[in-house]
């Protein structure tokens, strides 16, 4: 699947009632194709992850449109456009993201919980064992968040943005708290998936990561280039 942003931007009001605005995203336009791996770097704090969380579908422009192929994804209602995320993206949010009364397996499995896979139980255990081996987290499956590491918890993260098998990935700094095999492992992983088909727009810091995408592009203060 293609999705494409046509022009958005993202203000915010920095002082209620003042005409003070920030706009981390400026009139930001982009491709991402199915079987391409898209890369986006930039300094902390450039809006690379509002921008991520705009094409992602988690958060409204205040300007510009976003498609998944042929569909406006902020012209769906909040329902319509829940259930689009959950059946075709998969999103690695930047930071902690683990539901802390859930295991890392109840993690992982929550996105069928959610959505019409539901009635594909076996399929779904089937391909959570997998992700959990190949992750190397399947000894920790019963353990609840707060027993696992930064590194554990952002490879639970993975397996979960993964579960579905979505056809396009997300991934907001997917290597930033883990070692050098496993970074490595993210990136194979990734490079792996647009090979098969997938559509995967990666945000990192990490150097190694332009060996394994097709596009490039660079954020500074809201403004998209490519590299
Ligand atoms: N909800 C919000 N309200 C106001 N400002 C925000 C909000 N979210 C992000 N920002 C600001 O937008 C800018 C870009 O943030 P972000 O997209 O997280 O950058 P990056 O991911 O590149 O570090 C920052 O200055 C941040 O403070
Ligand atoms: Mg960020």
């Amino acid at each position: 699947m293609n999705l494409t942003a046509e022009s958005v931007s993202k203000k915010y009001m920095r002082n209620a009632g003042d005409a003070n605005y920030i706009e981390p995203v400026k009139e930001c336009s982009l491709i991402l194709k199915t079987g391409s791996l898209t890369l986006l770097s930039g300094r902390s704090g450039c809006g690379k992850t509002t921008f991520l969380n705009i094409l992602s579908g988690l958060l409204a422009p205040s300007s510009g449109k976003v498609y998944l192929d042929k569909t406006d994804l902020y012209a769906l209602d909040d329902k319509r456009l829940s259930a689009l995320r959950n059946r075709h993206f998969g999103i690695i949010p930047q930071g902690e993201s683990a539901l802390h009364s859930l295991t890392l397996i109840e993690n992982v499995l929550l996105p069928g919980k959610l959505s019409r896979e539901e009635n594909n139980k076996s399929g779904i255990k089937k391909r959570s064992d997998m992700l959990l081996e190949r992750f190397n987290i399947g000894h920790l499956k019963n353990e609840l968040p707060g027993a696992l590491s930064g590194g554990e918890l952002r490879r639970m993260a993975i397996c979960r943005a993964l579960i579905l098998d979505p056809e396009v990935i997300f991934a907001d700094e997917p290597t930033g708290d883990l070692d050098d095999d496993n970074t490595l492992m993210v990136l194979k992983m990734l490079r792996n998936l647009a090979d098969d088909g997938h559509t995967v727009f990666l945000v990192t810091h990490e150097n190694r990561g332009c060996d394994f995408a097709d596009n490039i592009y660079r954020m500074d203060a809201g403004i998209l280039t490519k590299a």
